[in-house]
């Protein structure tokens, strides 16, 4: 296992149809997932050798190692 496959992130849903989309690894840097949350559902999501990103799309907290971010507002 690579060292930047044991993060993991977890994102909590601030309101219904918040999008997690995972994007491949490599040269070839695309779409491969989407999971809808609704309000205050969770998920835990790694970085693993099929995904080196994680987008978030709607309003969402986020807390990563780095620290926490709030996704879908402008502050
Ligand atoms: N099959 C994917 C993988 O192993 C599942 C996955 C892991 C995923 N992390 C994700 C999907 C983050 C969406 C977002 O890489």
């Amino acid at each position: 296992m690579m060292n930047n496959e044991k993060e993991y992130i977890v994102i909590k849903a601030k309101e219904n149809g918040v999008t997690v989309i995972g994007l491949t690894r490599g040269t070839d840097t695309r779409f491969h997932h989407s999971e809808k949350l609704d309000k205050g559902e969770v998920m835990v999501a790694q970085f693993t050798e099929h995904t080196s990103a994680i987008k978030v799309r709607g309003k969402a907290e986020i807390q990563t190692s780095h620290g926490s971010v709030e996704s879908g507002t402008e502050d």
